[in-house]
C-alpha cells in the first residue's frame, strides 16, 4: 500500500514535469519545423513547374490549404514522436532530426520521382537514419509522416499527374512505405555495421512483389514490370548505402549516443578511458564493475544496455581531477586526514561537476555528459557531514555544504548508474557473505535514494526498481568473484 502510494506521488510529480518539457520542447522546435513544412510545400510547388501558377488568385487558396496540412502533419508528427524522449533536450533533438531528415528525403524522393522514375522514391532513407539515430518507434513516424507529404504534392491536379499516372504514384508510395516499415522492422541498430547494411537490404525485397502486383493491379503488362522492379529495388538498395555515411554525419553533428558511437566509445581506447585507467585505476576498476551491473540492470528493465554500460565507464571521469581524494585510489594516505570535513565534502561533491565540464571537452553524447552530472542526484555525503557534526558544540549544522548538486537523474538509465554504483562502492568495502544480509544490503541501498526522492523527476517504475534490485542481487556477486552462502547459519 505504502509502495502505491510512493507510486502515484512518483507518477504524478513526472506527469507534471513531462506536461512543462512538452511545451517547452514546441515551442523551441515548432520554428524550424513551421519553416520545413513549407519549404516542403513549395519544393513540391516548384519541382512540378508550377511555382508561378500556384500563386495565381485561382490556385492560391489551394497552394495555403497544402502548406496548412503540411504544417499539420509535422505538428501530429510532434506529438506522436514526444513519448519517446523522456526529456526536454532529447525530444528537442529527436524532432529537430525528424524535421531535417523527413524534408530531406522528401526532397530527395520529389526530384527522383520527377527525374527518373515514380517507383524509385527513397522513403526507406528516413526510416534507416532515424532508426540508427533516435528509436524504432520515432522513425516509424517519421517514415510515414514522410509518405503523406508525398501524397499530398499529388493531390490535386497538376502537370506532374497528367505526366506521370496518379495510380502509379499511389502504388509506388505503397510499396516503397511498405519496403520503409519492413527495413525498420527487421533491421536492428544493436547490428554490426556490416549486418545493418545487409540486413536493410534484404527487408527491402519485400517492394519486389508488391511492385508486380500494383503495375499489374493499375493495368499496366507490359516490360515496365522489369523496370518498376529495378527502380524500386534500386532506390530502396541506394537509400542503404546512403544510410550508414548519413548518419555518421549527423551523428558528429548532433553528437548522439548510438550504438555505433556507444561501442566506440566502450572498446577502453577512447583517451579518456586510458587516462582513468593510468591515474585513478582504482576507479576506473569500479567504473568497469558498474557497467557489468548496469548493463545487465537496462536489459532487464527494457532500457539500451549499450548506453547504460558506456555511462557507467564515464560517470566518474570527474574523478581525474584529484584522484587520490576518493578511497578506491587510496593506498596508506587519506588526504582527508588533513584537511576540514567541509573542504573534504567539497572535493567529493565537486567530481560531478568536473565530470560533466570535461565529458564536453571530450565530445561525449550529452546522454552520458547528462549522467557524469546526475548519477549522485542531490544525496548527501554523510561521512563528512556527520564528521563536521561531531565537530560542532551545539550539534547543529545547516547540510547544504554536504550534498551533491544534482539534478536527480532524469532518465531510467541515470537511474540505474545511481543504484549500480552505490551499491557496488558499498560491496567494495563490505560484501556480505550471507545472501539474506545482502539482500537486505541492497534493499536498504534503494530504500535511501527513494526517500531521498532521488527518482521524482526520472521516468522509472517501482517495478523497475524491483528488477533492478533482483538483477543486481544476481549478477554482482559473480562479479566480485564471491559467493554469498543462502544461509551460513543453517
Ligand atoms: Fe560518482
Ligand atoms: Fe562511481
Amino acid at each position: 500500500m505504502i509502495d502505491d502510494i510512493k507510486d502515484l506521488s512518483l507518477i504524478q510529480k513526472q506527469k507534471k514535469l513531462k506536461r512543462r518539457s512538452l511545451s517547452s520542447a514546441f515551442w523551441k522546435t515548432f520554428p524550424l519545423a513551421f519553416v520545413a513544412s513549407v519549404g516542403m510545400s513549395l519544393f513540391g510547388i516548384m519541382i512540378t513547374g508550377e511555382f508561378l501558377e500556384a500563386f495565381t488568385i485561382a490556385r492560391a487558396f489551394e497552394t495555403a490549404g497544402r502548406i496548412a496540412t503540411s504544417v499539420f502533419i509535422m505538428i501530429a508528427m510532434f506529438f506522436s514522436v514526444h513519448s519517446f524522449a523522456h526529456e526536454e533536450k532529447f525530444l528537442v533533438r529527436n524532432f529537430t532530426l525528424v524535421t531535417i531528415i523527413v524534408a530531406m528525403t522528401y526532397m530527395a524522393c520529389m526530384a527522383t520521382v520527377y527525374f527518373f522514375n515514380v517507383y524509385i522514391m527513397p522513403i526507406s532513407l528516413v526510416s534507416l537514419i532515424l532508426l540508427v539515430l533516435t528509436n524504432r518507434k520515432t522513425s516509424l513516424i517519421a517514415t510515414c509522416g514522410t509518405a503523406l507529404f508525398i501524397l499530398i504534392s499529388f493531390i490535386s491536379p497538376n502537370k506532374l499527374e497528367t505526366t506521370l499516372n496518379i495510380y502509379g504514384i499511389i502504388a509506388s508510395i505503397v510499396c516503397n512505405l511498405v519496403a520503409a516499415v519492413c527495413v525498420n522492422s527487421l533491421a536492428s541498430k544493436h547490428y554490426t555495421r556490416l549486418k545493418f547494411l545487409v540486413m536493410s537490404a534484404v527487408a527491402a525485397f519485400v517492394s519486389v512483389p508488391l511492385v508486380v502486383i500494383t503495375t499489374l493491379a493499375i493495368g499496366d503488362v507490359s516490360l515496365n514490370i522489369v523496370y518498376n522492379l529495378a527502380w524500386s529495388y534500386g532506390g530502396n538498395v541506394g537509400a542503404v548505402l546512403l544510410s550508414l555515411p548519413l548518419c555518421a554525419i549527423f551523428e558528429g553533428i548532433f553528437n548522439i549516443a548510438d550504438d555505433f558511437k556507444l561501442n566506440e566509445l566502450t572498446a577502453l581506447s577512447h583517451p579518456l578511458l586510458k587516462r582513468l585507467a593510468s591515474e585513478a585505476p582504482g576507479t576506473f576498476n569500479h567504473s568497469l564493475v558498474v557497467g557489468n551491473l548496469a548493463e545487465a540492470c537496462a536489459e532487464a528493465i527494457g532500457e539500451n544496455p549499450h548506453l547504460a554500460r558506456c555511462a557507467a565507464y564515464y560517470h566518474d571521469v570527474g574523478k581525474l581531477k584529484a584522484p587520490v581524494y576518493f578511497s578506491e585510489n587510496q593506498s596508506n594516505y587519506n588526504p582527508h586526514d588533513e584537511l576540514i570535513p567541509e573542504v573534504s565534502a567539497s572535493m567529493i561533491t565537486s567530481h560531478t561537476l568536473f565530470g560533466e565540464i570535461l565529458a564536453k571537452k571530450y565530445r561525449l553524447p550529452k546522454e552520458i555528459i547528462s549522467i557524469c552530472r546526475e548519477h549522485h542526484g542531490t544525496t548527501p555525503v554523510g561521512y563528512f557531514y556527520r564528521k563536521a557534526l561531531s565537530l560542532t558544540e551545539d550539534g547543529d549544522l545547516p547540510s547544504v555544504d554536504y550534498v551533491y548538486s544534482g539534478p536527480k537523474p532524469q532518465s531510467k538509465v541515470a537511474a540505474i548508474i545511481m543504484i549500480a554504483d552505490t551499491i557496488e562502492a558499498t560491496c567494495r568495502s563490505f560484501m556480505p557473505d550471507v545472501k539474506e544480509e545482502f539482500v537486505a544490503m541492497v534493499d536498504r541501498l534503494v530504500g535511501e535514494k527513494l526517500n531521498l526522492g532521488q527518482f521524482d523527476e526520472c521516468p522509472i517504475t517501482l517495478d523497475d526498481l524491483n528488477k533492478i534490485k533482483e538483477t543486481i542481487i544476481d549478477v554482482l556477486p559473480s562479479v566480485h568473484h564471491s559467493r554469498v552462502s543462502y544461509d551460513k547459519r543453517k
